[in-house]
Order: structure tokens, then C-alpha cells, then sequence
């Protein structure tokens, strides 16, 4: 990192449950927030949980380059939170995430280089490791194994957020988030849940570790039933204060509990969608 403090930063996909989290978190941590979405009402997600998103939405389409290139200009920083957020099973978005989550990723990087942003800090998630069996426990180095064309996206991201730490300098945290909720609802997230605090406390440290290069950690808080090793988090000041297995008497749904495939693997039903795979093969990988 250079000198300079990161004072001023851009989140990307600002009116989401993500960005809207972490704009209202780090704006009370005191730093210069700007967020951008491709529209001003709240995304489906944040709206489901009531999110209120911040007023000051700037219009950018991350497909844009000249857009991008434009909003990022005078930040320290850009947390990179836009982009489709899901696999829709039976559905082709294949192209959809091509344009916004591969191509705007590019943009996101690459507008970075030539406005000299000094961070990003990318949501990438934990269907990059989807097709691991789920009796291993996996860490940052675990090799990528994404488990839908939304998953690719993100192995994308990660692979860029290297190529751009090594040749242009650029200091990058991917989190491999499991799943951002106010509370815990399913079995599946009493391993793979963030508590809100948690999540804005990992992208501060992102935002401040001296000696961070280009990380992979996991956006996970410290549950007791986590599936992840989150040493390299740690290792940056990472201190999670929540742990989903305080929430147990919530646990109201088991959604992957009939699905043999998903109950296998790490990223649970991504897994078994579309599913003409091998399992024997895939486990023994
Ligand atoms: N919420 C989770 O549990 C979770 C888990 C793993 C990874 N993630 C990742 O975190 C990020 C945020 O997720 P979220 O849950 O807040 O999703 P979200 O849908 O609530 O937010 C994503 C935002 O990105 C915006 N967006 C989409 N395409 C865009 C474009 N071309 N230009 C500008 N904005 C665009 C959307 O309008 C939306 O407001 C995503 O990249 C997602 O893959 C989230």
C-alpha cells in the first residue's frame, strides 16, 4: 500500500443487501462513501429484508467502460459488490453473467489501473469451491472447483484480482462470502453465515492491512460448524464476533435436506442443479 490512508471509496452495486450493509457501516467508520448501481431501487434481496439503501445512488453500468472508468476516478478504493448474485435454476443467464459479472469485473480492474486506484476489495463467493466433498474442510488454497456459469464469474474475479496485484500493484481482497443474512434461517448457514458486523469489519481490514498483496479469504463469521478454514482472514486482523450457532432455535428450514447431491457437496444445491455429473468422480477428485 502506498502511504496514503484509503479514505475515499466507491462500492459497486450499492443498492444490494451487500452494498447497502456496507455503505451505512463504513460510512459510521468514518470514511468518504460514493456508491453506484445500475438502478436506485433496492434489489430484490434487500428488499426482501427490508434494507433501506442510501439516497445517493449514482447511476453506473459496470457493462460501461467509459462509465466506470469515470466513476472511479479520485477514490483510494473500490469495494466491487455489483453484478448478478445468483444462479436462477432453469433459467440461461449465462450471457447475463457474462456482461455484467464478467465484463464489469473487467471494467472494475481495469478502470482501477488507469485511474491508479490503490484496492479493490471483490465479492467473490463460496460457489467458486462449490464442487469440493463437504467432509473437507477447505481453506485459501484450495484449488477452485466452480459449481455454476455465476460461480465461473467469480473464479474470473479472483484470477483478475491476482493478474492485477502482481503486474500493476493493485492490493485486492477476494472474500469467498458464504451467506450474508441479519440472522441464520437454514441449516446450511449455521456453516456458511456472515452477521452484518462481521462482513463490514472484514472489508475494513481489507481496507487497511498494511501487508495485504492480493488475499482470498472467507466472508464467514466464526461459526462453529464452519466448513471453511479462514487462517489467511485471521492472519490479515480478522476478529468475527458472531457465531451462527448462537442463532440455533432460528433454524426454521433445511433446504438442502432431501437433496443427496447438494448435502454432499460444499455449495450445496448450485450443485445438483442442471446435475448429470458423476459423484463417485467428483468426491474422490
Ligand atoms: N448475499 C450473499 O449472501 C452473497 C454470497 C456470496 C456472494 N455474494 C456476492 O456479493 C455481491 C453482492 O450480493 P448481494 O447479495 O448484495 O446482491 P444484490 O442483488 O442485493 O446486489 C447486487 C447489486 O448489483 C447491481 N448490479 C447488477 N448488475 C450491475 C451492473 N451491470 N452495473 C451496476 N450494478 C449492477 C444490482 O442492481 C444490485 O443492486 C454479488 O457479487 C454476489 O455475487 C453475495
Amino acid at each position: 500500500m502506498g502511504k496514503k490512508r484509503i479514505k475515499k471509496i466507491l462500492i459497486t452495486g450499492a443498492a444490494g443487501l451487500c452494498g447497502s450493509v456496507l455503505y451505512d457501516g463504513l460510512l459510521r467508520l468514518g470514511y468518504k462513501v460514493i456508491g453506484c448501481d445500475i438502478q436506485k431501487k433496492a434489489s430484490r434481496a434487500a428488499n426482501n429484508l427490508g434494507i433501506k439503501i442510501n439516497k445517493n445512488i449514482k447511476i453506473v453500468d459496470l457493462r460501461k467502460l467509459n462509465k466506470v472508468l469515470k466513476i472511479t476516478r479520485g477514490v483510494d478504493a473500490v469495494l466491487h459488490f455489483g453484478g448478478i448474485p445468483r444462479h436462477k435454476p432453469n433459467e440461461d443467464v449465462y450471457y447475463k453473467i457474462l456482461d455484467h459479472n464478467i465484463l464489469g469485473t473487467y471494467n472494475v480492474f481495469e478502470s482501477c489501473r488507469a485511474n491508479k486506484v490503490k484496492r479493490v476489495i471483490f465479492a467473490s463467493s463460496a460457489h467458486a469451491i462449490g464442487y469440493h466433498n463437504r467432509k473437507k474442510k477447505l481453506n485459501d488454497k484450495s484449488i477452485l472447483r466452480p459449481d455454476s456459469h455465476y460461480a465461473v464469474s467469480k473464479c474470473f474475479g479472483e484470477a483478475l484480482a491476482s493478474l492485477y496485484a502482481d503486474k500493476y500493484n493493485i492490493k485486492s481482497m477476494s472474500i469467498r462470502i458464504g451467506s450474508v443474512l441479519p440472522k441464520p434461517t437454514d441449516q446450511r448457514f449455521l456453516s456458511t453465515w456472515i452477521s452484518f458486523r462481521d462482513l463490514v469489519q472484514l472489508v475494513d481490514i481489507g481496507l487497511k492491512n498494511k501487508k495485504l498483496h492480493c488475499s482470498v479469504v472467507y466472508g464467514i463469521s466464526k461459526n462453529k460448524r464452519a466448513w471453511w478454514k479462514n487462517k489467511s482472514a485471521y492472519k490479515l486482523g480478522y476478529k468475527p464476533k458472531d457465531n451462527a450457532e448462537k442463532h440455533l432455535r432460528q433454524i426454521i428450514t433445511k433446504n438442502e435436506s432431501k437433496d443427496k447431491i447438494a448435502l454432499r457437496l460444499h455449495g450445496g444445491v448450485f450443485t445438483s442443479d442442471g446435475y448429470k455429473g458423476n459423484l463417485k468422480d467428483i468426491l474422490k477428485r
